[in-house]
């Protein structure tokens, strides 16, 4: 991973940039990386709050022989590498919030954003994008409430490449584990860390509200909940709000 970089120190959105790279056949494990986006996206084509110098800003790009309905796995992965390198660098315990909020008490330090260039059912590329909320002291006021640093909940400031460094590492050590054994290690790693296993929850998707317990993720990392008729139903995208 990282061995080609792509570095500009201000782009629109690193996964703008990851995509032209990937059309043009950049080879797998390409990063995309700056000081600071100006249309930083998140899901939901909601916008990634990305000021210069404070955050890591970066989209990994990969070109796995996997079928389209995999690549959430890889959204999970993602999570798992970024919160084992964060306990590295730093004091803190981060938690994932399905599907791939990172939380630190409570608070959403770090977003993953994964696009997809397919052939029919077959990837061809994959663009990772994450963004991790380093070194802020203060986050707008509509963000306050929701948002939050590592500086802010360590009190101390990170070097920003070094933790990109431990990412790539930790990040490569998956991947390769993922390529030979499939997603069941990775699946017994993310609910290790998950915040949202077996508790009540909410789940807001495109196509209503529904409420239930989440009991797990099915091993396309598909969350699944219970609801109180004891049904079960399959969420593929929502947002995710803990209730207990
Ligand atoms: C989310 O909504 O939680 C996902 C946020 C993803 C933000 C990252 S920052 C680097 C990359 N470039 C973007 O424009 N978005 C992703």
């Amino acid at each position: 991973m990282g061995r080609t970089i792509h570095f500009e120190p201000v782009v629109t959105s690193t996964q703008k940039i990851a995509h032209q790279l990937a059309n043009d056949g950049t080879p797998e494990g390409t990063i995309v990386v700056t000081d600071e986006q100006t249309s930083g996206r998140g899901r939901m084509a909601r916008e990634w709050h990305s000021p210069k110098e404070t955050g890591i800003w970066m989209s990994i790009i990969l070109h796995p022989n996997i079928p389209v309905s995999n690549t959430p796995q890889l959204t999970l992965l993602t999570a798992v590498a970024i919160v084992q390198a964060i306990e590295e660098e730093t004091s803190l315990t981060p938690h994932i919030k399905w599907p791939n909020d990172i939380l630190i008490n409570g608070k959403k330090a770090v977003g993953i954003l994964t696009e997809l260039i397919a052939e029919a059912d077959r990837v061809h590329s994959v663009i990772i994008g994450t963004g991790i909320n380093v070194n802020q002291e203060k986050f707008p006021e509509h963000l306050e409430e929701i948002a939050t640093s590592l500086k802010i909940e360590s009190g101390k400031k990170s070097d920003r490449a070094k933790i990109i460094q431990t990412i790539l590492l930790r990040f490569e050590t998956l991947y390769l584990l993922y390529l030979k054994e499939g997603f069941k290690p990775i699946k017994l790693l993310w609910e290790s860390y998950s915040i949202s296993m077996n508790k009540p929850i909410t789940a807001r998707t495109l196509n209503g509200t529904l409420q239930g317990e989440a009991i797990g993720i099915d091993d396309n990392g598909v969350l699944l909940l219970k609801k109180a008729d004891g049904e079960i139903e399959k969420i593929y995208s929502a947002d995710i709000e803990l209730n207990g």
